[in-house]
């Protein structure tokens, strides 16, 4: 064969790979919605990155007449690019290709990328759009998903593990994106569930559709299984962009500094009055974290789940930061089990990446409620306590008002090595609210008093006097400093620079046992 023909023949089959299931497959998807696995992989890297990597691999099944129908690429894409001149691994399923069901060849693609990217020590990003597991190779493909579970898991924390949900992804298949750090869904035309619509039915008579099981909405909703929803695909890659450029490429790196154009010492007068005198009044606590980091912009995890807990990533004079801030305009930013899940995985995430951890506080406490209790706040808060307590990166908390009880203990006090811990003027540090204080101390005294509103009265507003203050907190040196709101971006500017170098550790062990 001469030259020639061999570069034809190279190039027809570039080109029978690159066409997937055919074109009728993929207009079907385009009416739906929906791209491609090669026109995301093209929006999401910068132009003319893309590396392919086993283009030409097919799979090896032999039963239900598959032998005789082999697509090159079998399934999925994979390789590595660029996204802004940083290397990124990547699959992404095709579900144009026996519906993106995963065979033992296509898990293998995979598992080389996800091999490489550990190796290597760079994010990996998983596009995922399948019918599951392939059903003609039966316990082949599971064995396919276990490896790829397996790499899931022994990259978590080593490096950054995002996917984004595309289309259906079913039964077991939803185990690779939930091991991973970031799950982005598109509305619409995304869902994920363990079983089906179908077979809840057979089993327990419950209607529901795929939409309201485990569609986009559902899950940046009530379950918070998904971080980040988006109106198309195009904005969901768009996201996810943005999302690594808060993120180093592994976790022997720091997060990238990005030259800071918003001036440091910049002071907001409105947040002198942004906090309530009136401790039972709600505000917005965005509206501080929006005024405080560099260009008001805050990139919000989870922004539709347990929203009494607000967690994100944002930037202060050009450094990456995690800010975790209870929300009192939220069940009066209580501390319940879906927030307190919500705060702790963010806290490990964070402590996992080397970002710095800035702490908003106001906090009446943890829930009360049956529910709660029977649901198992007591572990479910040991998690975020747990996680503030063994996250080693510089810790930066600011009390902005209620630091009461086993709360003020969790959101990163000074007792669990929080680095620098400020107040507001506004704060209160103490056991409990002063209503709730005096009724347990004074409860014979109020029953006997002539006039038991007035000598209620009385004794909460002595209370309040004497403990509704950070100054007791201050003088202990609980907190370093109680400072004016307007001063908060100067002065957690000037913390994190202090604390840029911070070395802390761990004792050594195999791992710790966090309450699940
Ligand atoms: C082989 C599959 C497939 C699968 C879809 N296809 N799923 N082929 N194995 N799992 C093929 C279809 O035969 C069809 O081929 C093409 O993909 C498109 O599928 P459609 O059904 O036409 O598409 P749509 O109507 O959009 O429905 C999509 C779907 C449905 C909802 C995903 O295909 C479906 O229910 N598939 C089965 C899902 C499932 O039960 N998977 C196993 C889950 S258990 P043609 O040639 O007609 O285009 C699992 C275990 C993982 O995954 C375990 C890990 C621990």
């Amino acid at each position: 064969m001469t030259l020639s023909k061999k570069l034809k023949e190279l190039n027809k089959r570039h080109k029978a790979a690159e066409l997937g299931g055919g074109k009728e497959r993929i207009e079907r998807e385009h009416k739906k919605g929906k791209l491609t696995a090669r026109e995301r992989i093209d929006l999401l890297l910068d132009d003319g990155s893309f590396v392919e990597l086993d283009k030409f691999v097919v799979h090896r099944c032999r039963d239900f007449g598959m032998e005789k129908n082999k697509i090159p690429g079998d399934g999925v894409v994979t390789g590595y690019g660029t996204i802004e001149g940083r290397i990124v691994y990547i699959f992404a399923q095709d579900f144009t290709v026996f519906g993106g069901s995963l065979s033992e060849a296509y898990a293998k693609k995979i598992c080389k990328v996800m091999d490489l990217a550990i190796r290597n020590g760079a994010p990996m990003i998983g596009l995922n759009d399948s019918g599951g597991a392939r059903i003609q190779e039966g316990v082949v493909s599971l064995a396919g998903y276990a490896e790829i579970f397996l790499r899931n898991t022994l990259a978590s924390g080593v490096i950054p593990q995002i996917s984004a949900v595309m289309g259906p992804c079913a039964g077991g298949a939803v185990y690779s994106p939930a091991l991973t750090d970031f799950i982005f869904m598109v509305q619409d035309t995304s869902y994920m569930f363990i079983t089906g619509p179908d077979v809840i039915e057979t089993v327990t008579h419950e209607k529901v559709t795929k939409e309201e099981l485990g569609g986009a909405r559902t899950h940046s909703t009530k379950t918070g299984i998904a971080h980040f929803t988006a109106e198309d695909e195009e904005k969901c890659l768009l996201m996810i962009k943005e999302l690594l450029e808060f993120l180093p490429q592994n976790n022997m790196e720091d997060p990238p500094i990005l030259p800071a154009n918003d001036a440091p010492e910049r002071m907001h007068e409105k947040l002198q009055t942004l906090i309530p005198g009136n401790p039972n009044k709600p505000y917005d606590i965005k509206e501080l974290i929006e005024t405080v980091v560099d260009n008001n912009h805050f990139f919000e995890v989870q922004a539709n789940h347990a929203q009494n807990i607000v967690v994100g990533f944002a930037r202060l004079n050009g450094r990456s930061i995690g800010i975790v801030a209870n929300q009192p305009a939220v069940l009066a930013g209580t501390l319940d089990i879906s927030a307190s899940l919500k705060g702790a995985r963010f806290v490990r995430f964070c402590d996992a990446f080397n970002i710095p951890i800035i702490t908003f506080e106001d906090v009446p406490g943890f829930l009360p409620g049956v529910d709660q209790e029977y649901g198992g706040i007591i572990k479910h808060g040991a998690k975020l306590l747990y996680a503030f307590c063994e996250a080693t990166v510089p810790k930066i908390t600011v009390v902005t008002r209620k630091a009461y009880g086993g709360a003020y203990c969790v959101m990163s006090s000074k007792q669990i090595r929080g680095d620098i811990n400020y107040a507001f003027p506004t704060s209160e540090l103490a056991v409990m609210g002063s209503e709730g204080a005096v009724q347990i101390l004074y409860r014979r005294e109020i029953d006997s008093a002539p006039d038991p509103e007035k000598f209620k009265k009385e004794k909460v507003a002595e209370f309040r006097e004497k403990f509704a203050n950070p100054y007791i907190a201050a003088e202990l040196g609980y907190i370093d400093e109680v400072i004016e709101p307007k001063m908060t971006r100067l002065r957690l500017i000037q913390a994190l620079e202090m604390l840029q170098n911070k070395r802390d550790s761990n004792p050594p062990k195999k791992h710790g046992n966090i309450p699940l």
